[in-house]
């Protein structure tokens, strides 16, 4: 029993000295790394939570692994699977979380420095996270183009292609048009590539709801710097969290994890008023 309450104790204090540090004026630069978990109170499921994470969901789909679904081979040969999951995660039907709405309330607080996403579901964007300061390094659903000549695809002719289940060809040359998702065996974006360094100039790394199994987006949380407190917000532990002397991690739902800081810095009317307008 002690052990749990000094654990539970422990991380009780956790939050409080996180909420002082943020409120200290050492703390100017805060980046954020954000993956599925954030978005899973959203309804959209995660990857690889085992039960409920996409991978374990799309035998429907009969792949030869769930990841294909996500491979541009795989996609040239059988665009049916990827355009069935599209139509389950298309944006315009999901809202943000608690925790987007966090993520613009940083940025009102003009401590957001960098929010890099791997999610594809742009919930950043409908939160309210100012543009010029969200990099969807897996790209995401917001623009469509043609694999082979490259040309733009109407995003109005794609929402409507990807609801009535048609698999949408160019109009130029008759091949493939896919959103702009980056597929495993893609580059990612050059904002991604361009913004790397904005790692190291935080004085704050927030990595929350990822499992940080893919790369190079998880590389970037070696990029903190070792004075750089890193704090991972996940329900389970990833990565190397937890090595470093600064690391913090916190484990539980974002949510949950995002309100008991929010309270802690008085911000929580704030958080609730700019969520209400999601
Ligand atoms: N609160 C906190 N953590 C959560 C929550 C939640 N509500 N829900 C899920 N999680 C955690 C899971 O425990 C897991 O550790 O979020 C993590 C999600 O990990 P993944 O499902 O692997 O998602 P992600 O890390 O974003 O995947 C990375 O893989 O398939 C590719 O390109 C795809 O961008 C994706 C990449």
């Amino acid at each position: 029993a002690s052990g749990s309450s000094s654990a539970e104790s422990a991380k009780s204090k956790k939050i409080p000295q996180l909420a002082e540090y943020i409120k200290s004026d050492k703390c100017k630069r805060i980046v954020l790394m954000l993956g599925a978990g954030v978005s899973t109170a959203a309804g959209i499921p995660d990857f690889r939570s085992p039960k409920t994470g996409l991978y374990a969901n799309l035998q429907r789909l009969n792949l030869p692994h769930p990841e294909a679904v996500f491979e541009i081979g795989f996609f040239r040969r059988n665009p049916v699977p990827f355009y069935t999951l599209a139509r389950e995660l298309y944006p315009g039907k999901f809202r943000p979380t608690l925790t987007h709405s966090f993520i613009r309330l940083l940025a009102q607080h003009d401590l957001l420095h960098m929010c890099f996403t791997q999610n594809i579901d742009t919930l950043e964007r409908q939160a309210g996270v100012p543009d010029d300061k969200i990099i969807e390094a897996h790209g995401s659903f917001a623009s469509s183009r043609c694999i082979e000549c490259l040309r733009p695809y109407d995003n109005d002719d794609m929402k409507i292609m990807v609801e009535c289940q048609d698999i949408p060809h160019c109009h130029h040359c008759e091949n493939l048009v896919k959103p702009e998702i980056v597929f495993f065996g893609e580059a990612l974006p050059p904002k991604f590539v361009n913004s790397i360094g904005k790692v190291s100039e935080a004085d704050l790394l927030l990595i929350i709801g990822t499992s940080l199994t893919v790369h190079p987006f998880a590389s970037l949380a070696w990029r903190a710097s070792d004075s750089t407190p890193r704090v991972l917000i996940n329900m389970d532990s990833v990565g190397d969290l937890g090595h470093r002397r600064s690391d913090v991690v916190l484990l539980g739902k974002c949510d949950d994890i995002v309100v008991e800081l929010a309270k802690e810095l008085g911000w929580y009317d704030e958080l609730v008023a700019l969520w209400d307008e999601t």
